[in-house]
């Protein structure tokens, strides 16, 4: 067990790291539980916080391409450019893993999750380090990401000494991971950059592998993101009346549902996606903990980064085959 404290040290940080110890650390897009990336024992100690399957593999993060490059055996072109153009930034590329990466980072995958964040705390510290940050999100496997400090300490308090604060994301979602195909960029998750933003940037076309239900595959698990109270996705009206005399915790995008509910949350009145996800996580967390026997969520527009929202949604409503 541990006393865990939140500050602002980045000296402490870059000490803890040094010794092996796991960090929490503010990114533009959730919170991360940070280890030494090269440290095998550091790395065994992350899946044991989260309560992790050692079978998803970490992301690495670095502060610069050219802290990118020694992780990796070659970058397509395509890459290189997304890199100009998106990092730093909410995005994750797969990469044929150099020697210096250890199996256990990418569970024995050959290709490495390499991300550069674009939160100014982050990339100070990682500039601080001469070793890259192995970060999962800094939340209890299978539970909503965190999107502050308070989050990060609500779900691992006890588990880790030191929760660096740099505020709430801004991003709000996870990075979009993409690898790559030829001559494509294949999207294995949705994130905080949209498919269309990348298509436009590479100047090729983009294609999306989601792979949740398989387990070794990036696109990780399916039943993820959820809330303690059951979520339900979908148009709400029916669903209120399904559950009528239940207490009813609404996820909503720009417009009340003017319905007799218990709680309603409305994620962006002016319409904004980005602001929606930004929110996202904060407002399930807060319905999660109030008291409601149902939260339901509104099916967000199909477009940019409301595909993402979606994905989060849906996945925090499966409940298991
Ligand atoms: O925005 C983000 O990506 C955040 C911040 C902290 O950077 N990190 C994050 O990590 O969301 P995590 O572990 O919660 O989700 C990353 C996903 C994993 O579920 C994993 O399946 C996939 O990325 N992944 C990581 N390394 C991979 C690899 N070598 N091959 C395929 N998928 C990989
Ligand atoms: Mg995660």
């Amino acid at each position: 067990m541990y006393h865990t404290t939140i500050g602002k040290d980045l000296d402490q940080a870059k000490a803890l790291l040094e010794r092996g110890e796991l960090v929490a650390i503010p990114t533009e897009t959730v919170y991360g539980l940070a280890a030494n990336g090269l440290n095998t024992a550091a790395i065994t100690r992350i899946y044991e916080a989260k309560n992790r399957p050692q079978f998803n593999p970490l992301i690495l993060h670095v502060a610069n391409l050219e802290q990118a490059e020694r992780l990796v055996m070659g970058m397509p072109d395509v890459c290189k450019r997304l890199m100009q153009l998106l990092s730093p930034g909410p995005i994750t590329y797969l990469l044929p893993k150099s020697s210096l990466v250890p199996d256990m980072v990418t569970a024995g995958s050959a290709r490495v999750a390499i991300r550069i964040p674009a939160h100014p705390m982050a990339l100070a510290l990682l500039g601080m380090l001469d070793f890259p940050l192995a970060a999962p999100s800094a939340n209890p496997s299978g539970y909503v990401s965190p999107v502050s400090a308070t989050h990060v300490l609500e779900g691992l308090q006890g588990e880790i000494s030191y929760i660096l604060d740099g505020g709430n994301c801004t991003i709000g979602l996870e990075s979009t991971i993409v690898g790559f195909e030829e001559d494509k960029v294949v999207i294995h998750r949705l994130g905080g950059i949209s498919a269309e933003q990348i298509s436009a940037i590479a100047g090729v076309e983009t294609t999306t592998s989601l792979a949740h239900a398989s387990p070794t595959a990036p696109g990780q698990l399916r039943s993820h993101y959820a809330t303690s109270i059951p979520l339900l996705i979908g148009d709400i009206a029916p669903l209120v009346n399904a559950f009528v005399g239940k207490k009813i915790g609404l996820l909503l995008f720009e417009q009340s549902a003017a319905l007799a509910v218990e709680k309603e949350i409305l994620l962006s009145p002016s319409g904004s996606l980005e602001e929606a996800a930004a929110g996202l996580f904060r407002a399930m967390r807060l319905l999660d903990q109030s008291d409601l026997d149902v939260i339901i969520a509104q099916r967000f527009p199909n477009t940019g980064i409301g595909r993402a929202i979606n994905d989060r949604l849906e996945r925090a409503a499966y409940k298991g085959d």
